[in-house]
This record gives structure tokens, sequence and C-alpha cells, in this order.
């Protein structure tokens, strides 16, 4: 069986690739964490989790560029639509399969403007995703505060790998993110959304030893381009 491995670009941007590649919330040229550049990337699929910039970033050169799909919500999937892109809309709760590789959108409690204000769209929800390949499953937790649902978001979908926003100030923070460890009973849980900018400073660590008091999970703390093979 195919392996499936994970790389981080920096802040929420991640790469997950199994046989198909698949870029989550990729903000890239305007990052101060990323060390890559938007034209190197060639996913066969791009999942937005919200319109903010530091999310949606440059999907839109991405996907007019290489003609790939994006799976995001409902209102960002109207508004990459006007600009040509391919989309396959969805929402909180339901699940699409592309490319043998199946995305579940999770409920995240944040907002999600696009923030390209003048374009007149709203970004609807914010959201999160359960992303399932070669029989693993990646919980990305998009923006989030954090919220009691993750519970079924174990019960639901078993993820085995989340990866959670730790910089407080516009998500959870160390603490929270570890006690949402343990309701999401992962086997493996990834920071990210932390020191990219000032307002997210956050010592990692912290959230390590957090976990450790509270779940069994391996704390796993990447640097930007390091990949892993789940
Ligand atoms: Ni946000
Ligand atoms: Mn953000």
């Amino acid at each position: 069986m195919d392996k499936v491995k994970l790389s981080w670009i920096g802040h929420s941007c991640f790469e997950i690739s199994c046989g198909k590649t698949v870029l989550i919330d990729p903000f890239i040229d305007g990052n101060p964490a990323a060390t890559v550049s938007s034209s190197e990337l060639e996913p066969d699929i791009i999942a937005v989790t919200h319109g903010h910039s530091d999310h949606l970033g440059d999907t839109v050169s991405i996907a007019q560029r290489t003609g790939c799909t994006v799976v995001c919500i409902h209102e960002i999937s109207q508004y990459l639509r006007s600009k040509g892109i391919k989309t396959i809309g969805m929402n909180i709760g339901g699940t699409v399969q592309v490319d043998d590789i199946s995305f579940t959108m999770t409920d995240a409690v944040h907002s999600s403007s696009i923030d390209e204000a003048n374009w007149g769209f709203d970004g609807g929800k914010a959201a999160g995703f359960v992303i399932t390949c070669n029989g693993i499953s990646v919980y990305h937790a998009g923006d989030t505060g954090i919220f009691k649902d993750m519970e079924l978001i174990y019960q639901l979908y078993h993820p085995d790998v989340a990866l959670l926003p730790i910089g407080g100030r516009y998500t959870m923070d160390s603490k929270d993110a570890a006690l949402a460890v343990k309701m999401l009973q992962v086997n493996m849980a990834i920071p990210m959304h932390y020191n990219t900018f000032e307002e997210v400073a956050q010592d990692p660590m912290i959230f390590a030893n957090s976990v450790k008091t509270l779940s069994k999970a391996e704390v796993l703390i990447m640097a930007v381009n390091d990949s892993m093979v789940l």
C-alpha cells in the first residue's frame, strides 16, 4: 500500500502526498515562515479551511496555473468559480471523494471573511477537514477555538493525526490545544499556526508538555519543510 507523506510548508499550510498531492491552506508567498514559492507547487487538489488571507493564501494563482480542484465550503467555492477555478463546494458534516481521497468538512469555531472584502463575497463559515487517504486519517483543524464537539470528530472519524493551531489570540493556545488532543484521542498531534507572526508567538514545548499530562499521543514538532511518512 502506498504510504502517506505529510510535509509542513509553514503556518497552517501542509502537503499530503498519497499518489495524488493535496495542499491544505496554501498561504505561501506572503508567509514569513515559508521558504518555497507557490509557483513550485503542483497540487492535484487544494483544500481551503476558510477565507482569511493566511489560509486562502495563494489558492487563486496556484489553481489558475495548475487547473487543480479546490475543495472548500460553498461560499468560497462561489468566489473561486467567479475566477474560473474548478471547485467542489461542500459544507460542514459533508464528505466528498476526490481521486480516492476523502474530505470530510468539520466545524471550526472561528470567522471566515474573504479578506478581499471589496469582492463582496461572504466566506461562509470557518471549517476544518478530516482527510483520509490509504487508510490514514488526518484532521486539519483550520483556525479554531477549542470546542466540545471535537469528541464527535473522534467518535465519527477516528483521525490518526491532528494538526492543531496553538498560537493563541486568533485560535486555541497550547493548553487548550492539549485538551483538544485528549478529546480527539489521536495517536499523533502536530502544532501549527504559531510563530509565523508576533501575534501568534508560542513555545511549542508548552503544547508538548501539556499533551503529556493529558494523553498518550505523540507530539511531533515539525520544522518548516519537514516531511514525515505516516
Ligand atoms: Ni483565520
Ligand atoms: Mn489564521
